[in-house]
């Protein structure tokens, strides 16, 4: 069986205004659905966690409240609240610790991001079926690559070495991870695709909790110490680092499986466009009347709300409360400067 933990401690600054510091980008409905990005993620691994009593989420005391009224389902004592967010490996240091103590060092534990968009929950539940096969039977850490379609440079990508002899599924072939590289820019993230090679990090590992306690225990000595001896206390102390830098780029044990799911990090708001396919006047996210108006993407939290554009082109429009943004579809990822000005001036 396997042991999800949902990573919802990111603050997904990309979609502000939407998102604040106690709404991240968790916490929005970006598709319509009626549910969050947070809920949809934990629905979806219901079934291969078996029950909410073992499905596991970890998140920051500033929005550990939200996460409970996310959801209510989910046994209190099952979510691990980080004092302050000190990015990935802390909390998938802490959290392997703790499934480690609870459930032993041979449980199979798997970390997912609380923002993606899944197409295919079946072929989903299938290929962790596989991974989590794989993670039982080998010493591994097991990743789920996407196949790239652009040289983007917000993903880890990963370059597929020789397919796996003990495969335990023949229409998912494990392949050895020759080498993991977190957000490479433009030019190498082209050279990578070039190579037909490499695939884009899904950001969801499966593995043995020992497993990675004992390359944790390799690459990094000092994080795993600190949080073994001192528990959330060592927080305080801990340097904000990722586990893609802090373990994914140095591990021997690296194998990846090629997802076929239908699958999208929704990074900022361009995502949000893919996610729509061009619908933009879906009526769940506001109303949108546009004339001569071509690759733009409009949001609002106020369904009543009717936002008009005329002659526009590839700008971005998003209504929330009293704050308007509207920034140039290329521009996007300026917006977590703007964040960071706002937060210095309050
Ligand atoms: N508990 C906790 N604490 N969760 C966190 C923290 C933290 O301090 N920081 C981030 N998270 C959560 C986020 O909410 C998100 O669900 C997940 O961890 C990943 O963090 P991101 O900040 O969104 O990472 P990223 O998108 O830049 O990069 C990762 O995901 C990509 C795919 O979406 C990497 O794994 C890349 O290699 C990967 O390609
Ligand atoms: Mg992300």
């Amino acid at each position: 069986n396997l042991i999800p933990i949902i990573l919802a401690g990111g603050k997904g600054e990309r979609f502000w205004p939407v998102s604040r510091l106690k709404r991240p980008k968790q916490f929005l409905c970006l598709d319509g659905s009626g549910k969050s990005l947070l809920q949809a993620t934990a629905d979806r691994l219901l079934n291969l966690a078996g029950s909410w009593s073992n499905l596991w989420v970890i998140t920051s005391a500033m929005i550990a409240d939200g996460v409970k009224e996310q959801l209510p389902d989910l046994p209190e004592s099952n979510i691990l609240i980080e004092p302050q967010g000190r990015d990935t490996a802390p909390a998938v240091t802490w959290a392997t610790l703790e499934i480690a103590k609870k459930y032993g060092k041979d449980a199979i534990v798997g970390f997912f991001p609380a923002d993606h968009w899944i197409g295919d929950t079946q072929a989903y539940e299938k290929t962790l079926e596989v991974a989590a096969k794989q993670a039982a039977t080998e010493p591994s850490i097991v990743t789920l690559g996407i196949t790239p379609d652009r040289p983007a440079t917000g993903y880890g990508y990963i370059e597929q070495g020789v397919v796996q002899e003990n495969c335990n599924c023949p229409d998912l072939p494990i392949y050895k991870v020759t080498r993991f590289t977190e957000k490479p820019n433009k030019e190498t993230a082209q050279s990578f695709i070039d190579t037909g090679k490499f695939s884009w990090n899904s950001g969801i590992f499966i593995f043995q909790a020992g497993v990675v306690l004992g390359e944790l225990k390799k690459y990094a000595p000092d994080l795993l110490d600190l949080l073994s001896e001192k528990g959330k206390d060592a927080y305080a102390e801990l340097p904000k680092k990722s586990i893609d830098y802090a373990l994914m780029e140095k591990t021997q044990l690296a194998c990846v499986l090629r997802a076929n799911f239908g699958w999208d990090d929704l990074g900022d708001w361009n995502g949000v466009e893919r996610l729509l396919k061009g619908d933009l006047d879906n009526v769940e996210l506001g109303t949108h009347i546009s004339h001569n108006t071509k690759d733009i993407v409009v949001y609002s939290s106020d369904r009543d709300e009717v936002v008009v554009t005329i002659g526009l082109k590839d700008v971005v429009i998003v209504r929330d409360g009293n704050v308007t943004l509207v920034v140039d579809k290329s521009k996007t990822q300026d917006i977590k400067r703007v964040v960071k000005f706002l937060h210095g001036r309050s």
